[in-house]
Order: structure tokens, then C-alpha cells, then sequence
């Protein structure tokens, strides 16, 4: 059963990781009206994930005695004025919820909610992972500056880019 501090902690989640979503559908649009394709099919898959990580604390809330709240969300800027300043926003919105995840974790110690801190390791790994990427994205577009060029092969290139973090290497 879920204390009632917990579960006001994670449904403010809820609310971030939804609004993570709706953040990044609007820079999927952006990117495809400004015609490039592959950005925008990066952000539209950013934007499934967050949805998911939304539906994942949907999901424990509810079956651990609460009741996941779907609230209003905050409107997402719809326009940026370039690929840096979009890129920049999408580093800057991850490190706000990794710091918010963290919150999250370290409530969870406050209040000896063990089984919530171990469900909560999953986003701990995650938003390792998300800030690499997001830093990864960043470097190259600021290696790019303002070469068209550049930000087309960038542009065709964004869906395969991987990156593997340190989260994601297991020890031998
Ligand atoms: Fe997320
Ligand atoms: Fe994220």
C-alpha cells in the first residue's frame, strides 16, 4: 500500500513525464514544418518514450492501492529560433527531471518505501541514458554551428545515432 506522501510525489511525476511527452511533440512539429525529417522523427519517438515512462507510473500507482492522477499540463513552446536553441531546451528539460527523479528517490528513503525506490531505479538508469544522448545531440550541433550542410547529413544520420552510457555496460 502506497503512503499517501508517495503517491502525491509520484503522480507529480506523472505530470512531468506527461508534459516531457507534449514538450517534445512540439519540437517533432517544429522540426518537420522546418522540413527536417529526421529531427522530427527523433523527437516524435522522445515523445512516445515519455508517454511510456508516464504510463509506467500510471501503472505502479495503481496497483499498489492509489490512484494515478491525469491532470492539466502546462502548454509546451511550440517554436525555437534554431536547432541549438531546441537541442539546448531538450538537455536543460532532462536535467530538471533527472533532478526530479532524484527528489522522488530520495523521498522514497525518507519514508522506508523501499519497494517504490527500487521501482524508481529504472528511471534513475533511464535518465542517465536520456542525458547522454540529449549531451551527444548538443556536441555534434554545436560542432555543426551554422553549416547546412552539415545539419542535413546531421539530419539524416539522428535516428541511428546511439549512444551507449555508462548505465548501459554491464560488467563482464
Ligand atoms: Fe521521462
Ligand atoms: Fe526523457
Amino acid at each position: 500500500m502506497l503512503q499517501k506522501s508517495i503517491e502525491k510525489a509520484l503522480n507529480d511525476q506523472i505530470r512531468i513525464e506527461a508534459e516531457s511527452s507534449q514538450i517534445y511533440l512540439a519540437m517533432a512539429c517544429w522540426a518537420e514544418v522546418k522540413g527536417l525529417e529526421g529531427v522530427a522523427g527523433f523527437m516524435y519517438n522522445q515523445s512516445n518514450e515519455e508517454r511510456d515512462h508516464m504510463l509506467k507510473l500510471v501503472k505502479f500507482i495503481n496497483e499498489r492501492g492509489g490512484h494515478a492522477q491525469v491532470s492539466a499540463l502546462k502548454a509546451p513552446n511550440v517554436t525555437f529560433t534554431s536547432f541549438k536553441e531546441m537541442f539546448e531546451k531538450l538537455f536543460e528539460h532532462e536535467v530538471f527531471v533527472s533532478t526530479s527523479i532524484n527528489e522522488l528517490v530520495h523521498i522514497t528513503l525518507q519514508e522506508k518505501d523501499y519497494a517504490t525506490h527500487n521501482f524508481l531505479q529504472w528511471y534513475v538508469a533511464e535518465q542517465i541514458e536520456e542525458e547522454a544522448v540529449a549531451r551527444t545531440i548538443l556536441d555534434k550541433i554545436n560542432m555543426i554551428g551554422d553549416d547546412k550542410g552539415g545539419l542535413y547529413l546531421f539530419d539524416r544520420d539522428i535516428l541511428q545515432l546511439t549512444v551507449t552510457s555508462a548505465a548501459a555496460i554491464t560488467p563482464a
